[in-house]
């Protein structure tokens, strides 16, 4: 308890006029769900765990079997060096705009990936860890996002001996192969036989860089991202002939898909409805209780689409309506030729995972959000 007071207070004494952190979001800053071994993000982040401590080993790793070492209590609290310029994240690249990320001031923020803490540890010369924590970003609403939610980071250093040709093109080449068995190896680990695909992509620390899918009910899915690391990275952190693999996947999207959660917002209830279903060590499936009736609201507003953000947008009605926010939507939108502003009309979804909403309740957070919308925003409401 004491801990989880002064990380919010941490963040409360460092916030500036720059920062685009609610006190709702602050809320959520040491909740700690993977550490919880009967929640089902507690149980996957143990599985997970126990790969690496156990069966992770491939036969190219075996020279050095290096155990992974397990870090899960870093502060979400980092730098932008550390979230963004550590990672060659260029200084436009649109993660680092305050419409996407979480800002405390200038220099700090809440990380919105675990990678944001590669550098320092590679610097350590640890070479073969996994991290996870909780993760924030700014984005829409609805069943499968939410602006908190938790990742595992795995990196895995090898040493110059350890392969078989001494050409980085081809050490690239081995690190890759590793990587693809080691993660597909963790994939079975976690949803059994399922096809896979491999599918190229990009981030800025790692290349080249891959995306793992799999195809489960009926569907591709995403599951994670991954690359060798990039070599300024590792000359960054004076690892000037080194080669590895990164790679960050997220607890949610496995926890929803293993347990058949059907909605994202579920992890965070504190309803014995939901908690009770899960033993640590267990994965089973999720039984829905009593869905209480959902309403929604319209409201319309001119916008300036040059400047709109509408992540903007989403942050106010998640401010005042917080958890009962089921869905937001745009369900309208046109250009207003006399006026050059685009009209927009939003319908927000209100829903208790708990308990029937009075249409009374709902109006108060409907009138508050179109106050802000109109204060905050300042735009024109229709
Ligand atoms: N940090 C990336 C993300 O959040 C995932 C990733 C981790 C990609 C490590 C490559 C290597 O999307």
């Amino acid at each position: 308890r004491f801990q989880f007071c002064t990380i919010q207070d941490q963040i409360k004494k460092q916030q500036n006029s720059y920062s685009n952190i609610t006190d709702k979001i602050i809320q959520y800053v040491g909740r700690d769900l993977h550490k919880i071994p009967s929640h089902p993000l507690g149980i996957i982040k143990n599985r997970i765990q126990t790969f690496f401590e156990n069966d992770a080993i491939t036969e190219k790793q075996s020279k050095y079997p290096l155990k992974y070492k397990i870090i899960d209590n870093l502060s979400p609290i980092v730098s932008v060096k550390q979230n963004f310029d550590s990672l060659l994240v260029p200084s436009d690249h649109p993660s680092r705009k305050k419409s996407d990320t979480y800002y405390i001031n200038e220099n700090q923020l809440l990380r919105c990936h675990t990678s944001a803490h590669q550098v320092e540890l590679i610097e350590k010369n640890i070479d073969a860890f996994v991290v996870v924590g909780d993760v924030y970003r700014r984005d829409e609403i609805d069943a499968t996002h939410y602006p908190v939610f938790h990742q595992v980071e795995i990196v895995r250093i090898f040493q110059q001996d350890q392969f078989s040709s001494k050409y980085l093109q081809h050490q690239i080449q081995e690190s890759m192969d590793d990587l693809k068995e080691t993660l597909e190896r963790l994939t079975r680990h976690l949803f059994g036989d399922v096809q896979m695909r491999w599918v190229e992509t990009t981030f800025p620390f790692t290349n080249p860089s891959m995306e793992l899918e799999i195809y489960f009910q009926d569907k591709w899915l995403e599951v994670l991202g991954c690359g060798v690391i990039h070599q300024d990275l590792m000359k960054n952190c004076q690892r000037l002939t080194e080669v590895g693999w990164a790679a960050g996947l997220g607890l949610e999207r496995l926890a929803l898909l293993l347990f058949q959660i059907p909605d994202i917002r579920l992890f965070w209830s504190q309803d014995p409805r939901f908690l009770d279903q899960f033993k640590s060590g267990q994965i089973n499936k999720f039984q829905p209780f009593s869905k209480y009736p959902s309403c929604y609201k319209d409201v319309s507003f001119y916008v300036d689409h040059k400047t709109w953000e509408e992540n903007d947008l989403h942050s106010i009605i998640r401010d005042i309506g917080g958890d009962l926010i089921e869905k937001v939507e745009c369900v309208d939108t046109f250009y207003n030729k006399k006026k050059d502003l685009t009209s927009k009309c939003y319908r927000i979804h209100y829903r208790s995972l708990e308990r029937t909403l009075q249409n009374e309740e709902i109006d108060i957070l409907q009138f508050k959000i179109r106050d802000q919308i109109k204060d905050l925003l300042k735009l024109e409401l229709r």
